[in-house]
């Protein structure tokens, strides 16, 4: 008879939580598919006495999370308190340094240390598993270090945070301002009251750079990743976006290019009929561009409770059957240097809506300063009240939307800077890049 694996659960807010109760609830099943039972033994948090709905009587409670972590009646620590300073970091350190699996949701300490940890793990020979790190129960980590390891990938890209992708999705169902769908987001528990970190993107980079370390073998770098939030991103482009067949969506893409990989997170136009187009509301989904097959597109909830514990739980199922691999799908010895996208040398096509003079001689002035650049037009839309397609002009000015075939970020601001400078547009443009797709 194979002895129980003995877990310690260190945190027990939303995750920790709904860990131990899928645990339960699982019991039998997971015993069935690991050969051997899982059994919480050991737990901590903050405090002893918070009801959290589940029954702690069985388990030991453990002031310091770094005495659980060391503790020698457990087989695994399970670190679910976030945060990438101590006491997380200290705590997934000395489980790692006694040679103890490590199982965690928590993608800031990873995005900061990963490649350490990553290190530490295989000297002691321990597992690090953090599949619920990214998109909560989608089996994207799984899919990048296991089921794609024989394949060659070109580019993966996708919606990491679910605040900006429900903000987007009622922006444009609804023709909300931002502020207003923000105030919405964060009246529904959607949105932080500090949301700065998932709408200015952060928390996407955060995401994208453990994505781009499983798929390319960079260090795990968000410093590396060229990030622009939403917060600029009016009911106006997502209307021209609808009308010209494009969504916006807030992308983490990182991609092969000549001068080696690309990070970046920015708001992006991508075609309605795409898979990642459908994706609305708080949903995750991440695709990936492998050699040979078609595009694989992985959707589905990427935060709560029970999504988060899916995940927790299938890495703590592996560790039961004995399953160990590079954290980071290689040796972390051989994880390259992540070097930060220089944008302006970013290709693509692109959306560039302007405020144009309504004069004379404005279009011709436009149309001249793209010319230089070498910048073809796929279409051109301006939206004029005399044809009772759109608003009336703003003080003397034209909205017209662009929309360019492939191109270079340098040639696109560099002729936006020349039409700024011949007084043909008032306002700054809106630049959007377009994704292929
Ligand atoms: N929530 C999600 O949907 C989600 C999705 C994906 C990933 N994650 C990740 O999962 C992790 C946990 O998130 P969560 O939403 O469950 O957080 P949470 O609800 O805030 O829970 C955090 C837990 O950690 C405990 N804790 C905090 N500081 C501690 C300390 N100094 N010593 C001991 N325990 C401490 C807290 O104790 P008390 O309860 O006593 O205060 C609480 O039980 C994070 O890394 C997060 O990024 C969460």
């Amino acid at each position: 008879m194979v002895s129980p694996l003995k877990v310690g659960v260190a945190g027990l807010g939303t995750v920790g939580a709904a860990v131990l109760r899928l645990i339960a609830d699982q019991r039998e099943t997971l015993a069935a598919r690991c050969g051997r039972r899982i059994e919480v033994v050991a737990v901590t948090a903050r405090s002893r006495r918070k009801d959290r709905g589940v029954d702690l009587r069985k388990m030991r409670w453990v002031a310091d999370p770094v005495a659980l972590a060391r503790d020698p009646q457990i087989d695994v620590f399970v670190e679910l308190i976030g945060g990438e300073g101590d006491p997380a970091r200290a705590a997934v350190t000395a489980a790692l340094k006694s040679g103890k699996p490590v199982v965690t949701a928590n993608k800031a300490l990873l995005a900061r240390h990963g490649v350490a940890l990553a290190g530490l793990a295989e000297k002691h020979g321990a597992a690090l598993n953090f599949e619920a790190a990214v998109c909560g129960a989608v089996p994207v980590v799984k899919t990048l270090r296991e089921a794609l390891a024989g394949n060659s990938i070109a580019r993966i890209y996708g919606i990491l945070n679910g605040t900006c992708n429900y903000m987007l999705t009622r922006m444009e169902r609804e023709k909300l301002s931002f502020e207003d769908c923000l105030k919405e987001a964060q009246r529904l528990g959607y949105a932080e009251a500090d949301p700065s970190f998932d709408i200015e993107g952060h928390d996407t980079a955060q995401k994208l750079a453990i994505l781009a370390s499983l798929t390319f073998g960079t260090k795990v770098d968000p410093d590396a990743i060229y990030v622009e939030g939403i917060s600029s991103i009016t009911t106006a482009d997502l209307e021209a976006a609808d009308e010209l067949g494009y969504r916006i969506k807030l992308l983490g893409v990182a991609v092969k290019t000549d001068q080696g990989i690309e990070q970046r997170v920015h708001p992006t136009m991508v075609r309605k009929d795409s898979q990642i187009a459908q994706v609305m509301g708080v949903t995750n989904a991440v695709t990936v561009d492998a050699d040979g097959i078609a595009p694989i597109t992985l959707v589905g909830p990427g935060a709560g409770g029970l999504a988060t514990a899916s995940s927790v739980v299938s890495d703590i199922a592996d560790i039961a059957r004995g399953l160990r691999m590079s954290p980071f799908g290689r040796p972390s010895a051989l994880l390259t240097v992540s070097k930060k996208a220089p944008m302006q040398r970013h290709e693509g096509g692109y959306y560039i809506r302007l405020l144009a003079v309504d004069k004379p001689g404005t279009a011709a002035t436009i149309a001249k300063r793209l010319a230089q650049q070498d910048i073809s037009l796929e279409s051109i839309v301006q939206r004029h009240a005399k044809d009772g397609s759109g608003p009336a002009p703003k003080n003397g000015s034209v909205p017209v939307i662009l929309i360019t075939y492939a191109t270079s970020e340098d040639a696109v601001r560099k002729a936006l800077a020349a039409v700024g400078r011949d007084r043909v547009i008032s306002g700054r443009p809106q630049v959007i890049r377009i994704e292929k797709n």
